[in-house]
């Protein structure tokens, strides 16, 4: 199997970047995050991409950054939130090893609140994210080889529970 040894799926503040930072340590391998590489390659924010060109463009930008990514990257990948709403994405994720970091809505609320860097929260967070993961729950378990909840667990936890989902502990 080409491309990152681990893809980490999921909601905004669910996690990803903590946990793939760890899973990563524990792996021996390295982390990266498409959302870092936009900001990186556009050399402005992601809210300044959504405000300056609306999200339509900001998916194209995302695609092409998550194609790249996939290629160029052999470590832990974690994706942003919305990546998997694009079926080209998804047909490149099938067959990766994937790992859904999932988390309920309560807990989406509590974690991320009013949010003005997470510029699909920046109003009525809990309508928003109830109707965000209605729409998005059923692509991020389509794409997932692993399903990893995340709630009332500490980043080590998840990242114990990924593994052991991966399996990729050692015996
Ligand atoms: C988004 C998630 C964000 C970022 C953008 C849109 C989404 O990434 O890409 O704000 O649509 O869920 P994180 O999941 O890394 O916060």
């Amino acid at each position: 199997m080409s491309g990152p040894l681990v893809v980490l799926v999921g909601p905004m503040g669910v996690g990803k970047s903590t946990v793939g930072q760890l899973l990563a340590e524990r792996l021996g391998v390295s982390y990266r995050d498409t959302d870092d590489d936009i900001v990186a390659e556009q050399g402005r924010t992601i809210a300044e991409i959504f405000v300056d060109e609306g999200e339509a463009a900001f998916r194209a930008i995302e695609k092409a950054a998550v194609r790249r990514a996939l290629v160029e990257h052999d470590g832990v990948l974690a994706l942003g939130g919305g990546a998997i709403l694009d079926a080209d994405t998804r047909a490149l994720l099938a067959g990766q090893r994937v790992a859904y970091l999932s988390m309920d809505v309560e807990e989406a609320v509590k974690r991320t609140g009013l949010n003005a860097a997470r510029p699909l929260l920046a109003v009525n967070p809990r309508k928003q994210w109830r109707e965000l993961m209605e729409a998005r729950r059923h692509l991020y378990e389509e794409t997932a080889t692993a399903v990893v909840a995340t709630d009332g667990r500490t980043p080590e936890e998840v990242t114990e529970a990924a593994l052991d989902a991966l399996e990729l502990k050692e015996a």
